[in-house]
C-alpha cells in the first residue's frame, strides 16, 4: 500500500504537521484492541486533553483471562459513553475535532471492529480525516506524551516535539507482543527481534494463573515480588546470548517444573520475584544489546509490561551504566489507552491516503 501525501486543504484543516506552519491539532483517538475501551483527545501529539479508559478486567477476572466474546460485547455497551466522556473532559465539542484516529490491529478482531467502526463513523459524520493506527505503533508513541511536554508550551520546548530522539530502540512488551524495534523516524521501523513463542506479558499472566495468584498476572506478580528475594531461585535466561529474539515459554515451564518438584511454596514471594527477575534480565540485556548493535543513543520502553517496576528500574540503571538516554512512559500510558493512539495519529497523518474509511480490522497486523 503506497502512502499518498495529502495537503492541508484536502484534510480540511489549516496546516499539516511538518509543513512548518503553526501546529495546532486536536485528535480524537479510540482504542479497543483488547479489553480496555478507551477514548482520548490529544493536542499536537503531545498534550493529553483527556484520556478515558474503561477497563473490563472485573468481567474477565472470574474466567482467569480475556473472553473475546465478552470483550467485544462490553466495548459495544460503553463505547458511546467513553467517547462522550473524552470530549466532555477535554471540553471540546465533536465538531471542533481536527481528525479521528483508531487502532485497526493487531488485537482481538471482535474488539477491534467496535472502536474502528465507531471512529470511522465519527470521521465520516464530522467530515474529518480518519487515521488508522497500528496498536504496537501506538504503544511506541506513548513515549511522545511525556509529562514534560504536557507542561511546556510548544514554542518553549528545547527538544522540539519529541521526548525521545530518533533513531531509538524501543522495547515493546505487552500481553500480546514482545518486540525490539529500531525507530528511525515517524512511521519508520525496523524489527530487530521478537518473541518466538509467548509474549512477556503472557508469561506473567500464565505463571500467575498457574500459581493461583489471579488475573491479570503482571501487576500482581510485580507487587508480590517486592517482598521476595529475586535471587532465591535461578531460573533459566533463555537465548540470552543468542541474537535479539526472545523465548518465554521455557521460563514459564521452568516455574511449573519447580513447583512439581518442590511443591507449592506457602509464601510465593521468592518464587515470583525469581521468575520476574529472569524475565526482566532477558528484556534488559537484549534491549541494551540492540542499542549497542545499532549504535543509537536513545532507548524507550512501551506496552503493558513496561509498567513493571523492576523492569523500569533495571533498564534505567543499565542505560545509565552504558551512557544511554532512556524514555519510560508514565504508568497510565504503558497499558492500553487511546492517548498513545492520538499521538501516533498526529505524527502519521501525513502518511494517510485520501480516505481510509474502507479500512478493516487486521487482527494479525505487524509493524
Ligand atoms: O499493553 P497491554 O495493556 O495490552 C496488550 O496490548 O496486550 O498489556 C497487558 C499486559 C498483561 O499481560 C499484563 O499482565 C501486563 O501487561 N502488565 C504487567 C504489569 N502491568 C501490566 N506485567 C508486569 N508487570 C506489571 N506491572
Ligand atoms: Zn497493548
Amino acid at each position: 500500500m503506497k502512502a499518498i501525501l495529502i495537503t492541508p486543504k484536502e484534510l480540511n484543516i489549516g496546516w499539516c504537521p511538518g509543513s512548518g506552519d503553526l501546529i495546532i491539532m486536536k485528535i480524537l483517538a479510540i482504542e479497543t484492541s483488547c479489553d480496555e475501551t478507551s477514548a482520548a483527545v490529544v493536542k499536537d501529539g503531545a498534550e493529553i486533553l483527556s484520556n478515558v479508559v474503561a477497563s473490563q478486567v472485573e468481567f474477565h477476572k472470574k474466567y482467569g483471562g480475556i473472553v473475546p466474546e465478552v470483550a467485544s460485547r462490553k466495548h459495544i455497551e460503553v463505547i458511546a459513553a467513553v467517547v462522550k466522556q473524552a470530549l466532555d473532559d477535554a471540553k471540546i465539542p465533536a465538531k471542533k475535532i481536527d481528525a479521528v484516529a483508531s487502532t485497526y490491529g493487531p488485537g482481538l478482531v471482535g474488539s477491534l471492529i467496535v472502536g474502528l467502526n465507531y471512529a470511522k463513523a465519527m470521521a465520516y459524520a464530522l467530515k474529518k480525516p480518519f487515521i488508522p493506527i497500528n496498536h504496537i505503533e501506538g504503544h511506541i508513541y506513548a513515549n511522545f506524551l511525556t509529562p514534560l511536554l504536557r507542561r511546556t508550551p510548544l514554542h518553549k520546548m528545547e527538544r522540539g516535539i519529541e521526548g525521545v530522539r530518533f533513531p531509538f530502540v524501543c522495547l515493546v512488551v505487552s500481553g500480546g507482543h514482545t518486540q525490539l524495534i529500531l525507530v528511525k523516524g515517524h512511521g519508520k521501523y525496523e524489527t530487530l527481534g521478537r518473541t518466538r513463542d509467548d509474549a512477556a506479558g503472557e508469561a506473567f499472566d500464565k505463571v500467575a494463573r498457574f500459581l493461583g495468584i489471579g488475573y491479570p498476572g503482571g501487576p500482581l506478580i510485580d507487587e508480590m515480588s517486592k517482598k521476595g528475594n529475586p535471587k532465591a531461585i535461578n531460573f533459566p535466561r533463555a537465548m540470552l546470548n543468542e541474537g535479539l529474539d526472545f523465548s518465554f515459554s521455557g521460563l514459564k515451564t521452568a516455574v511449573v517444573n519447580y513447583v512439581k518438584k518442590n511443591g507449592m511454596p506457602k509464601d510465593l514471594a521468592d518464587l515470583v520475584a525469581s521468575f520476574q527477575q529472569a524475565a526482566v534480565d532477558i528484556l534488559v540485556e537484549k534491549t541494551i544489546k540492540a542499542a549497542k548493535n545499532k549504535k543509537v543513543r536513545w532507548i524507550a520502553l512501551a506496552g503493558g509490561v513496561s509498567a513493571n517496576s523492576r523492569l523500569r528500574q533495571d533498564l534505567e540503571n543499565r542505560a545509565k551504566e552504558e551512557g544511554l538516554e532512556i524514555s519510560i512512559p508514565p504508568l497510565n500510558l504503558c497499558t492500553d489507552n487511546a492517548a498513545m493512539i492520538g499521538s501516533a495519529g498526529y505524527y502519521l497523518i501525513k502518511k494517510i491516503k485520501k480516505s481510509n474509511l474502507d479500512i478493516e480490522a487486521v487482527s494479525t497486523l505487524r509493524i
